[in-house]
C-alpha cells in the first residue's frame, strides 16, 4: 500500500550479509531485519555487519527495522543483545511481539521507537491500535510488573528445550546449532525434493511441517527443506509422528 520496492539480501552463517544490502540498495529509506535470529534460518546477525549496518543507517539517514519477534526465546546459547541497544545515532526502530512468547491470538505487541519519531508513532498505534486491546495491555502489564512474564519465558525455554531434545532423538538428528532454526529443526531435503507437496500433503496424516523454498525471494537459488516446529511436539507419540514424517517423506524423494 505505501508503494515499498523491496531489494532480497542474502543470508549466511553471520547473518543478513550488510555490504550485499549497501551494493544493492545504497539509498534505501529503511532495512527490515531479524538480527537476533535470523527469521526463518535462526542465524545471529554478527557484531561486525551489527556496526556495519548501524554505520550505514546513520550515515544515510535510514531506518532499520529491527523485528525482534522471538525476543529472549533462543533454545541453543544465550539470545543476542537487541540491535537497537547499540544504535547510538537512533536509527533503529525495535518492534517487539508477544506472539511467540505468550500467544499470537493475544494480537499484542510493542514498538520501542527513537525520540524523534515518537510522536508519528504514537498517532499510527493510536490510529491502528484496537480499542478492546486495553484489558489485554493492562493485564500483561501488571502479568509483567509482578515478575510472571520472566518467570513464563524461563520456563518456557525449559519446556522448548525438552521438546527439541526430544524431537532430535526421534529423528536421530545430532544436536547441533546449523539444525536450529528459531523455534523449528531444520531438515534439509535433497536438491529438487518438493517441499510445498511433501508438507501439503503431510497435512492429510496430521502432520504440519513448513516447506523452507517458500522464504526465498528468488526461486532458483531456493534450498528445499522441512522446517519442524518444536514448541508444539506432542509430550506422548512423537516416535510415531517422526517415523510417519520419514516413512512420507521418502516416498517423495
Ligand atoms: C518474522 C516474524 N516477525 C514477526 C512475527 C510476529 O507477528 P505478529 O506480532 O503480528 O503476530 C512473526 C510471527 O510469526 C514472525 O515470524
Amino acid at each position: 500500500m505505501a508503494g515499498i520496492k523491496t531489494i532480497p539480501v542474502s543470508v549466511d552463517e553471520h547473518g543478513l550479509d550488510v555490504e550485499e544490502g549497501i551494493r544493492r540498495a545504497p539509498n534505501a529509506a529503511l532495512a527490515v531485519v531479524t538480527a537476533g535470529q535470523q527469521a526463518p534460518l535462526g542465524v545471529t546477525l554478527s557484531l561486525p555487519r551489527r556496526l556495519r549496518l548501524l554505520e550505514w543507517a546513520d550515515e544515510n539517514g535510514s531506518w532499520i527495522v529491527e523485528d525482534d519477534y522471538l525476543s529472549e526465546l533462543q533454545l541453543v546459547g544465550r539470545a543476542a543483545p537487541a540491535l537497537a541497544s547499540q544504535d547510538r545515532s537512533g536509527r533503529v526502530i525495535h518492534i517487539g511481539t508477544f506472539s511467540k512468547t505468550i500467544n499470537p491470538g493475544l494480537r499484542l505487541g510493542f514498538v520501542v521507537a527513537p525520540t524523534s519519531l515518537a510522536n508519528r508513532v504514537a498517532d499510527t498505534a493510536a490510529a491502528l491500535a484496537p480499542a478492546a486491546s486495553i484489558t489485554c495491555q493492562w493485564a500483561l502489564a501488571e502479568f509483567m510488573r509482578k515478575g510472571h512474564y520472566l518467570r513464563h519465558l524461563r520456563r518456557m525455554k525449559r519446556t522448548y528445550t525438552a521438546r527439541l531434545a526430544a524431537l532430535q532423538r526421534a529423528l536421530s538428528i545430532p544436536a547441533t546449532t546449523e539444525a536450529m532454526a528459531g523455534l523449528a529443526l531444520l531438515v534439509h531435503l535433497p536438491q529438487g525434493a518438493d517441499d510445498v507437496a511433501i508438507s501439503q500433503q503431510a497435512l492429510a496424516v496430521g502432520l504440519a511441517p513448513l516447506p523452507l523454498s517458500i522464504w526465498y525471494a528468488d526461486a532458483a537459488q531456493a534450498r528445499s527443506g522441512l522446517l519442524l516446529c518444536v514448541t508444539n511436539v506432542p509430550d506422548e507419540g512423537i516416535e510415531d509422528c517422526c517415523s510417519r514424517l520419514v516413512r512420507f517423506t521418502e516416498a517423495f524423494i
